[in-house]
């Protein structure tokens, strides 16, 4: 199969080729559009059969759920059994944005969007391009991030390509992705909502709004052998970019003297290095390849550059990456929930 990329520069100009995609949509296929978040890979969420061919596409395994997109609140409630009243204040408050909501489904979900849950995660995404290509289906779009099982979520259309070419009829490119990261995955169907994947619509945030949230365990754990997950994207190891990854977790003092201990002792044996150094930090080191996920002070701006600068490394080819752990309040949540399962949770205090 031929992949086509269709660059939309001007969103009136280029209304016609959204129009072409979602007419691919409505046809059972599956196409690529960009997101706030990362690129996705979408398809009709009420037709299994295109819903399919995203999880042949991607190589990804049956038992994790997918994400259902839609541009309008009102669309909602067809999808769900019932919308309780936080998810009204939810949806006000950050919709369109990077917060998906999981919800009790509606039976018109097929089973295989679900993975056979009694639940549908849903979001109203928050770029002109999804919402548009949402709205000309008239549909609501099931879409994973539009990557190989595996690999690291795609943040610009070249991205794509690279892991789906020849694998997918087309790609929409929108330019590169604000926030960087995925969403955060909120499930509504406790007594107290629960955040099961961190991402740009923070603890914090989501606190100020509803009072009491919790954080599920496994967002910075790995998931024990035989235990249940509420959400199945936790069994997985994403984000994974070639190198070995390694966070060195403790006082900052402490990180930068082990890192410049370990990259001394990896640069006598050979091994190609990569340091993952933030702004406040990145002077302190000597040897090894040093990359800046930005400053400690703007998680924001560190989330954003995260995947990005996991694709560098790889692009300069080192074989071990050594990484600060960085706070955990605010967007600093999500990117250690991305960071330790990209290192494989080979995390060392000092
Ligand atoms: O930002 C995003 O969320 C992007 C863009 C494209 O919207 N999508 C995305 O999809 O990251 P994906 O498939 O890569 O991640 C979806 C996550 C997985 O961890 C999955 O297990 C979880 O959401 N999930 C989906 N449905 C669920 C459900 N019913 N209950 C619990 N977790 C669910
Ligand atoms: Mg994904």
């Amino acid at each position: 199969m031929k992949t086509r990329v269709l660059k939309i520069d001007d969103l009136n100009r280029d209304c016609n080729l959204i129009g072409e995609a979602a007419e691919l949509i409505k046809a059972g296929e599956v196409v690529a559009f960009p997101t706030e978040t990362v690129y996705g890979l979408g398809a009709n969420a009420l037709d299994s059969q295109a819903v399919e061919k995203i999880f042949r596409a991607k190589g990804r395994p049956g038992d994790n759920p997918l994400i259902v997109h839609v541009s309008n609140v009102r669309d909602v409630d067809k999808l769900v059994d019932e919308v309780p009243r936080r998810a009204r204040i939810l949806m006000e408050a950050f919709w369109p944005g990077p917060l998906t909501m999981v919800f009790r489904k509606a039976s018109i979900i097929p089973d295989r969007v679900t993975a056979g849950l009694d639940t549908v995660a849903i979001r109203m995404p928050n770029h002109p391009v999804a919402l548009r290509l949402i709205d000309f289906s008239g549909l609501p779009v099931a879409a994973p991030s539009a990557n190989r099982s595996g690999h690291i979520s795609p943040t610009t259309a070249q991205h794509v390509l690279e892991d789906l070419d020849g694998r997918i009829p087309l790609i929409l490119d929108g330019g590169k992705c604000c926030v960087g990261l995925e969403s955060t995955v909120l499930d509504l169907t406790a007594d107290v909502p629960v955040i099961l994947r961190p991402g740009g619509v923070t603890l914090e945030m989501l606190e100020e709004v509803l009072g009491e949230v919790r954080v599920d365990l496994n967002v910075l754990r790995p998931v024990a052998g035989g235990q249940k997950v509420k959400s199945p994207g936790m069994k997985y190891t994403h984000y994974a970019p070639r190198a070995q990854v390694l966070i060195v977790r403790g006082e900052l003092a402490h990180i930068v003297k082990r890192i410049n201990e370990l990259a001394e002792e990896y640069a006598d044996q050979g091994i190609k290095t990569g340091i993952l150094a933030t702004q406040e930090t990145k002077d302190c080191y000597k040897k090894g390849e040093v990359l800046v996920l930005g400053k400690r002070t703007r998680p924001a701006e560190m989330a954003s550059n995260l995947f990005l600068v996991l694709r560098e490394f790889d692009v300069r080819g080192v074989d071990v990456v050594l990484a600060e752990w960085v706070d955990t309040s605010n967007e600093g949540l999500a990117i250690m929930n991305r960071m330790v399962r990209a290192a494989g949770f080979n995390v060392i205090d000092v």
